[in-house]
């Protein structure tokens, strides 16, 4: 039994709803042949996959990274716009691939457009230039009569792209990266690009290229460039075959984000910031399976359960967390999977569709009265930067949200143990006006109807209420959304 209490007069801050965002990489079969497929039946005369982009406009996807990820540290955007045919087809260093530039910036701006989201594009600080780095920002964003701005014009984009979002390079610090930097090196080339894309476009929102959070390369980032960004980014991958390090190592991003959020405010104050910069999870999955290659990851049900306690986490510490981007969103290390005939899911994709469908604006502190778990050793002893220290963990983990009204709640609760649990959701003031909806996600281990592809189950319901408590029966190792209206005291 776990009875989860929450108090609407006990805001923990406002969710930004970037936390659910995508990224998407010229990576495998990511964008050709996933989102985007000129020629087949199920595309659009712009070779749009409609079957695709559905199931991403389900997941009301507020923000889309693009075009990489290590990808990008070899990208020349100049060949990717203008007439197709004429684009040239170039090696692909990152992934051992061939770009053959036939989506390029255009392509994405109306790829996000049709998706309603936001973009977000990460330049190329390895084998690009400043230079370079200013003429997209000018292609995008400029409204005067200039050269790249008037390039736009000619291919067909009248308005500005209007992109507030740049990326100061993707894991610069990784030798896997081409034109990997040291931090003190990264900090000088950083601070040239920012202050120089800042003067071409003062509304520019920069990112700067973290790590995981915690590591010596964040650290002197963070210091090197708060005054100039609005976002320190990190990335995390977890996953393993052993059930229990799989559901709880996404936990490590909660030490990401505290030692991220305390070296953040002691660079604003040592440098007399009126704001602190905030934290992009600017990747962020399980991925453990298929390291090298397309990253084709074939996604069991437990996973769902790992995606569904980082989007808690995004929730909990949305104060500091102001935007996230699954990666990927389609075939790569993603929740969606094509074949030349249909898009399927897998089970990742679920908690994402009910988590963003089903929080609310404001986060709530919810606190949680139930059994709780150690990390198991064999975590600690095969990664004790990620967990050591930390836990124990509660068994039922929970986010909660409240509208702006405080007329409604939502709660996300990610049931870890093997038995179903019984939890009374209890209000410190007032008290539930109806039974609560309820949405929860199984799995079975049953196939989709791509080979390979395992399916989930959503199933929908009700909870009873009675005054100030709603009871919810959590099915074993299950994710469930519960929203429920709120009335007077
Ligand atoms: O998302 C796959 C890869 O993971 C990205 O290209 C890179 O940034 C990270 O290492």
């Amino acid at each position: 039994m776990t009875t989860v209490s929450i108090d609407l007069r006990r805001p923990i801050g406002e969710l930004d709803r970037r936390v659910f965002g995508g990224f998407v990489e010229h990576l495998g079969r990511c964008i050709y042949g996933g989102l985007y497929e000129e020629g087949s039946p199920l595309a659009d005369e712009r070779g749009f996959r409609q079957d695709v982009l559905t199931l991403l406009r389900d997941l009301r996807l507020s923000v889309l990274r693009w075009p990489g990820g290590n990808f990008v540290s070899n990208y020349h955007w100049q060949d990717g716009i203008g007439p197709k045919d004429e684009r040239p087809v170039r090696p692909e260093l990152a992934w051992g691939g061939t770009e053959s530039n036939r989506f390029g910036t255009d392509e994405y701006i109306d790829y996000c457009r049709a998706l309603g989201a936001e973009p977000y594009i990460c330049l190329n600080m390895g084998s690009g230039t400043l230079e370079e780095a200013l003429a997209w920002v000018e292609y995008c964003n400029s409204d005067r009569p200039t050269y790249w701005a008037d390039q736009r014009r000619r291919n067909g984009h009248e308005e500005p792209h209007a992109v507030s979002w740049w990326g100061l390079g993707n894991e610069i610090y990784g030798a896997w990266q081409v034109g990997a930097m040291s931090a003190d090196e990264y900090v000088a080339e950083a601070t040239r690009w920012a202050r120089a894309i800042k003067m071409i476009d003062p509304k520019a929102r920069l990112v700067s290229c973290g790590e995981l959070g915690w590591t010596d390369w964040d650290m002197r980032v963070i210091d090197g460039l708060a005054s100039l960004v609005e976002l320190h980014s990190i990335h995390l991958y977890t996953g393993s075959e052993e059930y229990w390090t799989n559901v709880l190592t996404p936990h490590a991003a909660e030490r990401a984000i505290a030692s991220a959020a305390t070296a953040l405010q002691r660079a604003a104050y040592a440098q007399r910031l009126a704001q602190p910069p905030r934290l992009v999870y600017d990747e962020w999955n399980v991925w453990f399976r298929n390291m090298t290659g397309a990253l084709e990851e074939r996604y069991a049900f437990h996973d769902a359960l790992a995606v569904g306690t980082y989007l808690n986490i995004f929730v909990r510490n949305c104060a500091w967390v102001k935007m996230a981007n699954l990666a990927q969103m389609v075939n790569a290390i993603a929740p969606i999977v094509t074949t030349p005939e249909a898009a399927v899911v897998q089970p990742i994709y679920y908690p994402f569709l009910l988590a963003s469908s089903g929080h609310q604006a404001v986060a709530i502190d919810a606190y949680v009265d139930g059994a709780t778990i150690e990390a198991p050793a064999e975590l600690v002893t095969r990664w004790p930067h990620r967990l050591d220290g930390l836990g124990p963990f509660d068994l039922v983990d929970v986010a909660a949200t409240c509208d702006v009204a405080r007329s409604k709640v939502a709660l996300s609760m990610v049931n870890r143990s093997e038995h179903a649990e019984q939890v009374d959701v209890v209000l410190r003031q007032g008290v539930f006006a109806a039974d609560a909806t309820v949405r929860c996600v199984t799995g079975d281990g049953s196939p989709a109807s791509v080979p390979g592809v395992e399916a989930a189950q959503v199933s929908e319901g009700s909870a009873p209420h009675k005054d100030a408590t709603v009871s919810v029966t959590l099915p074993p190792r299950s994710y469930v959304l519960m929203e429920a209206r709120v009335g007077g005291a």
